[in-house]
């Protein structure tokens, strides 16, 4: 083949582990509950900042120092961190990987998260809790689209691969990792249940 595709972006796609997911999650989005009822402050920063929804990004936003069961998900997701850094080449003998930030994320009916990426940090992620039938998935922008401008649009049927966004479906027990320039958003949730999920970042030192 004469034509090659180089500087790929990686996203990273697995579940968190084998079994036993179910009353995991059910744990978890109790916690999850829990910590928006508690968190007053959180609360009312979302209304003006996350507008319909909850997020503790700016409130309680190192949750493994504080929860059990943040810190015991914490290990799990350290580990899927460091498979995708490998296959991303990423060199980090003798340095060290750690989460900096973790924090809960509940979009009832209507909420939206609009385009955004994930400053101080490397890598960063989801985890999906509950998931209701037909929620919003996390969308991605191919991070050239700025460098596009006098290209021709794409084919309807060009290959997923060369279009300018990829959408990856919201799945509970599911975890999504990516780099964290990589900008992207969550459309309005038409369903009329919460969806949750935690987001994290790490920093590597
Ligand atoms: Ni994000």
């Amino acid at each position: 083949m004469p034509t090659r595709a180089w500087f790929p972006t990686y996203l990273y796609h697995e579940p968190l582990q084998r079994a036993g997911l179910d009353r995991f999650n059910a744990e978890l989005a109790e916690e999850c509950r829990r910590i928006r009822d508690y968190d007053a402050a959180g609360r009312k920063w979302c209304e003006k900042n996350y507008p319909g929804g909850y997020t503790s990004y700016a409130s309680l936003n190192r949750l493994h120092e504080f929860s059990s069961t943040f810190a015991g998900l914490e290990r799990k997701i350290t580990a899927h961190v460091k498979k995708f850094a490998r296959e991303l080449d990423m060199d980090l003998r003798g340095r060290e990987i750690a989460m900096s930030d973790f924090w809960v994320n509940i979009m009832p009916e209507h909420a939206a998260h609009s385009l955004h990426l994930h400053p101080n940090s490397f890598i960063s992620g989801t985890y999906y809790v509950v998931t209701p039938r037909g929620c919003p998935g996390l969308k991605f922008e191919d991070p050239r689209l700025s460098k596009f401008m006098a290209a021709p649009p794409k084919t309807p049927d060009a290959r997923p691969a060369n279009q300018p966004h990829i959408t990856y479906p919201a799945k509970a027990g599911w975890l999504l990792l990516f780099e964290s320039w990589l900008r992207h958003e969550v459309a309005a949730n038409r369903t009329t249940e919460e969806r949750i999920s935690v987001s994290f970042n790490y920093h590597w030192s």
